[in-house]
Order: C-alpha cells, then structure tokens, then sequence
C-alpha cells in the first residue's frame, strides 16, 4: 500500500481528497492535517463523511507516509512542500505555488515573492495525459489549475498538430461556485450568486492566464495572445469552457475532431463526443472526465471547443490522484471509476 497524508483537509479539495484516497484499493490514508480543524475529526467537520482524526501540521507524521497531497493557498503550500520533500516525501502540491517556471512571473500574479524558488526547476506540472514520463519519477508535481485543465486538454491537441491558425484564441469559462474554495466571501456569499451570472477579471486579469500560455507557448511559442473570462455560476461544482479556436489553412470541423478523438482515442478520462452533441456540466461532475466537443463556423474559419471538468475532483483532487497512480506505478485509473 502507498501511504499518504492529506494537508488542508478542511478545505472543498482537501475533502474530495479525503474521499477518494479513503476508498483507493492501493493506498492508505496516514493522516489528515488541518490546523483549524486539528483535535477534531472529518465527521465533525463535514458530518456525512466517515470519521478520521485530524491532527495539526507540527503533529504530521512526515517519516510513515510516501506522499503528501497539499490542498492549500499559495504560499502556504511550498513551505509544508519543502519540509516533506526534506523529509524524503514525494508531494502533490494542488496550489498555484509550482506551476509558473519564472518566480518573477509567479511575483507578478500572485503579489507575492515566490516561497521556494530553488524548487521551481525540478517541480513537473502534472496534466497527466500530457505529460507521464516526468511525472512518473517526479519528487513535487504541480498539479493544474482548474481552468488551465479544461482549456488545455481541449486546445492542446490542436496547438500540437499546428491547426491554430492566426488571431485570437478566446476562452469563455464558467464555474460554479466551490472553485473558490470553502472560506465565504461577499462574492460567493448566495444571495450575491444564486439566480446570477457573474463575470470577473475578464480580459488577461485572471491569474490562470499565465499558466495556460505558459504550456501552450512551450509547444508552439508562436501563438497569439489568449482572452481568458471567467464566471460565476450558480452551481456547486463544474466548469464548461467555451473556446473559440481561429483554424490554420486547411483545417475543418471533422479534421478537429478526429485529431482529438486520436491525440485521446486511449485515455480513460477524456470523452470526444460525436458530431452535434455538445458538453455539458452534467457530462463530468462528480467524475474524473473531461468532456470534449467541436462545433465549426467555417464562415468565420473557426472551430468551437467546449471543455466540460468537475473542478474539485479532474480539475483538482481527481488528477491529483491520478496523478499519485503514474507515479507509483499503479492501475491509472484506481480509485477514480
Ligand atoms: N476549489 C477548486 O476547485 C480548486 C481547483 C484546483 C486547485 N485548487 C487549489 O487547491 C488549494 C485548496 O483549495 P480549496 O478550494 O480546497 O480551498 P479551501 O476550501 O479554502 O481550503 C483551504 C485549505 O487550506 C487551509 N489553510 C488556509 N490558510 C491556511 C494557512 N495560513 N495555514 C495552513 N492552512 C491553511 C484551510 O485550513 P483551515 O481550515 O485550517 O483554515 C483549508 O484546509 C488552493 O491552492 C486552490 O487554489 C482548488
């Protein structure tokens, strides 16, 4: 058995976590961390669970575990990251603290000095289907962001083969409301977002934006800036992203698809779906898909993509278990069907 512990499991990510490694055939769950919650157990926290003490982070026992899966903000993440690691721990860090290579960029977005810049080299960004081999005989994986995940699966394929042609690339991504996490603010407060559609840092404001031009640049650097807007929708869990894709010369509707129902025709947790069904929310939350559809507007010389992921369990907890099983050697899909 793999033996992992959980830190920030009072948080929406650090739960789904809790819940998918607490059934996972080849791991076993060491300990659950929360500072707040420490002394108390999961039942008494999230009271449908299974009970599971929760101890504090000084009280993690870093010598019984292999790897640790951090469900923390920024910031806090590298350091527990950096004591695990030292500690001979393998991690899995959910926070945006590994994802962006340039710690002057990371300072940029996150308004902070990064943490643990010495870290950054070594850390492997871990969009699984994307990239095995280093996440295989990774130490700290930098798993995606939620948005970052639908938005490249879907357009990954495409900026591969070189059938994005010159202009914008526009992403409309909706969210429901747990992608901003479990701690209440005015804007996720209900009243401000039951019966409501909110946009918010529209344009290139959302600190996303780096991180998925960061990967796309890396296979084509040639690629023209990204419009990236979010918004809050009024659901628990889900993202569908919108994506309008300017095609190269050549490339039609059919060729899109097939190309992607190719690059995935293998993969477990990535569905094409057939010509004229679009994804929706209800096509991956509450599982580890991502969902792909294509839709043409060969008058505009444009293809749709839509990206549909559950952002607590594909979009976090999910591929960061995924994740856990390329490194480890074991069944890719164990503990996520
Ligand atoms: N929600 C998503 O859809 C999603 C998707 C992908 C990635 N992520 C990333 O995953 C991480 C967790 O997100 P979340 O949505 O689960 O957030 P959350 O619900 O707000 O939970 C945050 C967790 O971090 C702990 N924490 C907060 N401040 C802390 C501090 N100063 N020191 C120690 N622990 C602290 C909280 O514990 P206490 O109860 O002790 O405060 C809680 O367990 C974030 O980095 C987020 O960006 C989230």
């Amino acid at each position: 058995m793999i033996r992992a512990g959980i830190y920030g499991v009072s948080g929406y990510a650090g739960f789904e976590l809790f819940r998918l490694l607490r059934r996972h055939p080849a791991v076993a769950l060491i300990f659950a961390a929360s500072e707040s919650g420490a002394g108390s157990s999961m039942a008494q926290l999230f009271p449908v669970t299974e009970d599971f003490p929760i101890i504090s982070f000084a009280d993690a026992p870093l010598d019984q575990v292999d790897v640790v899966f951090l469900a923390l903000p920024h910031g806090v993440s590298a350091t527990v990251a950096r004591q695990a690691l030292a500690a001979g721990v393998r991690v899995i860090d959910l926070s945006a603290d590994f994802r962006l290579k340039d710690p002057g960029v990371y300072a940029r977005w996150y308004k902070e000095e990064h943490p643990a810049p010495d870290l950054l080299e070594e850390a492997v960004y871990g969009l699984t289907e994307w990239n095995r081999p280093a996440i295989r005989s990774a130490r700290l994986i930098a798993n995606p962001g939620c948005y970052p995940t639908a938005t490249l699966l879907a357009l990954l394929p495409l900026t591969r083969a070189g059938a994005i042609g010159p202009g914008l690339i526009i992403v409309d991504a909706k969210s429901g409301v747990s992608g901003a996490g479990r701690k209440p603010s005015l804007t996720t407060h209900f009243v401000e977002v039951d019966e409501n559609l909110s946009p918010y840092n529209i344009g290139r404001a959302h600190r996303h934006l780096p991180e998925i031009e960061q990967i796309l640049h890396a296979f084509n650097g040639a690629l023209g800036p990204l419009v990236f807007s979010p918004q809050l929708l009024p659901v628990a869990r889900g993202i569908l992203a919108t994506i309008y894709v300017p095609l190269a010369s050549g490339w039609t509707e059919g060729m899109v698809r097939d190309l992607l129902v190719e690059s995935y025709g293998p993969e477990p947790f990535v569905k094409v779906l057939p010509p004229g069904t679009l994804a929706t929310l209800r096509h991956s939350v509450g599982t580890n898909l991502c969902v792909l559809s294509v839709t043409g507007v060969p008058e505009a010389g444009l293809v749709i993509l839509t990206a549909s992921i559950d952002n607590l369990i594909k979009g976090a907890a999910g591929q960061a278990v995924q994740n856990l099983n390329v490194m480890f050697g074991l069944e890719e899909t164990a503990g996520l069907l």
